[in-house]
């Protein structure tokens, strides 16, 4: 069986649009990122997650796509594609795409056949012929969308589109359109690729249609058709899924055998954490943690601090909703569809390094696949005078040269504005500067990730929450393997230096290894691990018994030990 590589690996999320210009037009492409992978291998990434870069109005930031089978001509071709491949694999660097097919553009060739109710294609999109009723309460962008039916006058039928009104929804019910959907899916793997994030994957299921008002109901069993595909065209291939739904809805997506998608992003924990971060308190991520479900030993959770979206707080109750605005986002225009907060996370921590590495541990350590969106290793700001989410999309800053070495293009050209004003601007926050400067985010965050790659306990081993004598402030578990490795990881959530004992399950692993800071091994008496952590604080500890009875084993086990 093959390794288990997306367990161990450190996922980065690009936008090529943004990331690096390589022909000077002012719009990042693929000769750029081709150029910037030297960066990436450098900070450790193991799996890059490219946003869509297929042709595209651009109206949803390439999430309206016109060909699934191409590349965006602004940002190269297909010969360019496959040459950054190339250098990927090289580096040892594997890619992930987006697979964006709830729904496709308006300007989609599929959907303007459809319109013209061409015999094969009508059926490829979800229509009405009556009135719709009133669908404001469905629509995933309150304030930007009015319902999720749309009269087309060419068709002259309502369309449904869960998202803008022109992201016409697939049918997916239709057998043509997933035969559609495992084409594109073996085409890209052909080209390489290691697996899919799957956009929307709830909507991609749903029942769609007239009566999806009524009577909601979900086909799982087209995922596993997916990944039947997948599976059997590339065995290592995995579908990372963006599904954003109740903790009992979880365990579905993987499947109970782990035969549907082989990871999700955690939208549940995610917000959790940020609150437990505002109220200086472990207690909201504890909660959280204990209500997800344990997933299938083939199967990974995906955890996130920002994403190239809006900080998404629907999954807390109102009064903690208004806690995170209040703490993060207390400005109108910090907000977005009255559940998210629009701002990176360095601006929302007041740019504090040491808190922002506190949150990076805890997403590092809980078992879990890391992913870090571009440009937060470094602590880029945000750009509130953009519309939406196009807040956190600013070009990346790579140095203090003219368009933060973005590209060579005059600033008018450039996809979007730089960040060049405020504590957050290029001249100051940029990969040069903090290359070289030792206590930085950027030597901080690539530290920490070489560690996590050196500790497979933490992406793959058994986890436990651990009880210590400041509740109040303290978030510690340990992750342990099969053969005995353990590794245990303590933060302090509050502003206030805190000492305090850390209680173990074991009396046999009574010697500490500290993996950051200053302190040296120490011995653990009578299961009581003491911990001395700063404001904002966090540790790793490797357990070892005081004999040399306990063998490292630093490979990933292909069957996971869970
Ligand atoms: C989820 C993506 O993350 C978001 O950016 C996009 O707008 C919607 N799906 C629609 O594709
Ligand atoms: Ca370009």
């Amino acid at each position: 069986m093959a390794t288990q590589w997306f367990k161990n690996a450190v996922i980065y999320s690009i936008d090529v649009d943004t990331f690096r210009d390589g022909n000077g037009d002012g719009i990042g492409d693929f000769v750029g990122l081709r150029q910037a992978l030297s960066y990436l291998a450098g900070l450790g990434v193991t799996c890059i997650w490219l946003l869509p870069f297929y042709p595209s109005p651009d109206r949803d930031n390439g999430y309206d796509i016109t060909d699934y089978l191409s590349v965006n001509p602004a940002l190269g071709d297909l010969g360019d594609f496959a040459e950054f491949m190339d250098e990927a694999a090289n580096r040892g660097i594997r890619v992930i795409i987006d697979l964006v097919v709830n729904h496709t553009s308006n300007q989609h060739p599929w959907f303007k056949a459809a319109q013209r109710r061409h015999p094969q294609y009508y059926s490829y999109y979800v229509w009405r012929k009556e009135k719709p009723p009133d669908t404001k309460d469905q629509v995933v962008f309150p304030g930007r969308q009015s319902g999720v039916w749309q009269y087309s006058r060419i068709a002259k039928a309502y369309y449904f589109h869960r998202f803008y009104e022109y992201q016409p929804d697939l049918n997916t019910a239709n057998p043509a359109v997933r035969t559609e959907i495992k084409k594109i899916i073996g085409f890209w793997l052909a080209l390489g690729v290691s697996g899919f994030r799957v956009d929307a994957a709830p909507f991609v299921i749903a029942q769609k249609g007239s009566e999806v008002e009524k009577q909601p109901h979900e086909s799982f069993d087209y995922i596993n058709e997916f990944r039947e595909c997948l599976s059997w065209k590339r065995g290592d291939a995995v579908f990372l899924a963006e599904a954003n739904v109740a903790p009992d809805q979880m365990l579905q997506f993987f499947g109970e055998r782990g035969d549907r998608m082989n990871m999700a992003l955690n939208f549940f924990v995610n917000p959790h954490l940020f609150l437990a971060i505002a109220n200086e308190s472990p207690e909201p991520l504890v909660r959280s943690l204990l209500q997800i479900p344990t997933i299938p030993k083939d199967s990974q959770w995906a955890y996130f601090l920002r994403n190239h979206d809006e900080l998404d707080l629907s999954r807390l109750t109102e009064l903690e909703q208004a806690r995170c605005f209040e703490v993060f986002g207390p400005e109108k225009n910090m907000q977005l569809y009255g559940r998210g907060i629009r701002r990176r996370l360095a601006p929302m921590f007041g740019g504090n390094v040491q808190r922002q590495m506190l949150a990076y541990s805890l997403i590092f350590t809980i078992p879990g696949t890391p992913v870090i969106w571009y440009g937060e290793e470094i602590g880029m700001g945000d750009d509130l005078s953009q519309s939406e989410r196009n807040s956190v999309r600013s070009p990346m800053q790579w140095s203090a040269e003219t368009n933060a070495g973005f590209s060579g293009a005059p600033a008018k050209k450039l996809r979007r504005p730089v960040i060049d004003c405020g504590p957050f601007d290029y001249r100051s926050v940029n990969v040069q500067a903090e290359r070289r400067d030792p206590t930085s985010l950027l030597n901080r965050l690539e530290r920490m990730i070489r560690t996590r790659k050196e500790y497979p306990e933490f992406a793959c081993g058994k986890y436990r929450l651990l009880e210590s004598s400041r509740p109040d402030a303290i978030f510690a578990h340990a992750c342990e393997d099969a053969g005995g490795n353990a590794v245990v990881a303590v933060h302090n959530l509050s502003h206030k230096a805190v000492g305090a004992r850390v209680r173990l399950w074991t009396g046999k692993l009574n010697q500490a290894a500290f993996l950051f800071g200053g302190k040296d091994d120490a011995a653990i008496d009578a299961k009581e691990l003491q911990i001395d952590l700063e404001g904002y604080g966090h540790n790793w500890i490797r357990l070892k018994s005081n004999g040399t009875s306990v063998r490292r084993n630093r490979r990933v086990k292909s069957h996971g030990s869970h």
